[in-house]
């Protein structure tokens, strides 16, 4: 049979049209079209010079940590309810004691005004808005009382390198104490620096060098240098009065001499919430509890320290059940790039997450809109994943709304 065609008239064709209202601002434009966390990936990637690019992107040494870690979260299977009511859902939690609009926050990070002349105000205020806590890194790049002062209502945590010279540690301390940040958290994954190949390689300096290379870059990201170039030089804003260059800062900070006996010292000094980060196994977690720890951070740095380090989705359920019989909450950061994974992580155990690069590629990718567009997708993404889920609430996660295919009893199994 000969299908029969009619010329189409104007009634016919005019519900398939929709002129959307042209969005002039060009930036926003662009992120409004970012769907994921890797679209952002992709517009951070045309905004920041390669170097920086790279800073952020790259990890340590083969960069098989971080690949692992997010392997990981991709292999993971949902074990969905059906036929349960979702038409409301909640992703409120509690961590450390405060409310939390959304089951995680912002992790600590160096340099943060490299990636956008925004930095970590940018990050904050984002954090405020929408109800989730902000860490400020010891290398954070503008001062730890502006950080306050931007978002006096935000949950704002400090993170600490330990380094060899106490006082000056304790005087930063006790500055993040009087700028009303409640929690302190020391990072002891870094006794000495991680080999990041791509910055060896791309002979990256902080503050950025203006060479012949660099004139080239101008002119392929000149947002960026306007940015770098028309505010406040880049320094540690932290760490104003170090006489020091940066190379030799870092070189101070870590300290490889660091044992549990001063995290008792730490634990003598600091008397808010106390988190120790960078925890890799499940005999270390304890440990950290037994001294003092109010919460751990399962976390191998972003894989930017020893590259193959243990995944921490994998350590989760044991140190969890580890820490059973205590009142230390466990949180977990590294590979997370949807909030998919975020889901996993608390279903699998976690009581909270943090973003580290999420965060980043968002910032890079637009300043504060890209942070903000950064939290939105993240939160889509663990609301529509719950409903999917048949779950309401981040309570109602258990690990039997996960399997690890492979694994026995559904469980991730950890040697
Ligand atoms: C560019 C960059 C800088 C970082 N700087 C710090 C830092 O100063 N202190 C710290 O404890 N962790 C630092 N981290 C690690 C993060 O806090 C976090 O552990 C990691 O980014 C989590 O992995 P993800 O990036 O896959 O989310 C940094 C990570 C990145 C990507």
């Amino acid at each position: 049979m000969v299908t029969s065609r009619q010329f189409p008239s104007w009634s016919g064709v005019k519900p398939f049209l929709r002129f959307e209202r042209p969005n002039l601002h060009r930036q926003q434009a662009a992120l409004d079209k970012a769907c994921t966390i890797s679209d952002l990936r992709s517009i951070a990637r045309t905004r920041a010079p390669r170097m920086v690019f790279d800073y952020v992107d790259g990890a340590a040494e083969q960069e098989i940590g971080i690949e692992r870690a997010r392997s990981t979260f991709r292999e993971i299977e949902f074990q969905p309810g059906i036929l349960r009511d979702v038409s409301t859902t909640s992703t409120s939690t509690t961590v450390g004691g405060h409310v939390s609009a959304l089951p995680f926050g912002i992790a600590p990070t160096g340099f943060t005004r490299l990636m956008h002349a925004e930095g970590e105000i940018a990050g904050v205020r984002a954090a405020q808005e929408y109800g989730i806590p902000f860490a400020l890194s010891t290398m954070g790049t503008e001062a730890i009382e502006d950080v306050a002062a931007a978002a006096p209502n935000a949950d704002r945590w400090f993170q600490l390198y330990l380094w060899r010279e106490r006082d000056k540690s304790m005087a930063l301390v006790d500055r993040a104490r009087r700028a009303g940040f409640g929690t302190l958290v020391v990072t002891v994954d870094t006794p000495v620096g991680g080999a990041r190949l791509r910055d060896v390689r791309n002979g990256m300096t902080v503050p950025p060098t203006l060479g012949a290379r660099t004139f080239a870059d101008i002119v392929r990201h000149p947002r960026w240098w306007v940015g770098v170039l028309t505010t406040e030089p880049l320094s540690f804003a932290s760490l104003d009065s170090y006489p020091g260059s940066v190379a030799q800062l870092i070189d101070e900070m870590f300290d490889p001499s660091l044992t549990f006996a001063d995290l008792d010292w730490l634990r003598n000094e600091w008397n808010g919430r106390l988190v120790v980060k960078g925890v890799q196994t499940v005999a270390d977690a304890r440990k950290c509890v037994e001294h003092g720890a109010d919460a751990i951070v399962l976390s191998n740095h972003g894989g930017r320290q020893l590259d193959r380090a243990p995944v921490p989705l994998r350590l989760l359920p044991e140190a969890k059940a580890a820490l059973a019989g205590t009142s230390a909450e466990v949180y977990l950061d590294t590979g997370i790039l949807t909030g998919g994974d975020i889901v996993a992580a608390l279903a699998l155990g976690a009581d909270f997450a943090f973003v580290g690069r999420a965060y980043l590629y968002g910032l890079m990718a637009g300043g504060r809109r890209g942070v903000d567009r950064a939290i939105e997708i993240l939160s889509a993404e663990i609301v529509r994943t719950m409903q999917l889920m048949g779950v309401r609430s981040i309570d109602e996660l258990t690990p039997e709304h996960v399997r690890v295919p492979g694994a026995v009893n559904g469980q991730v199994q950890h040697r």
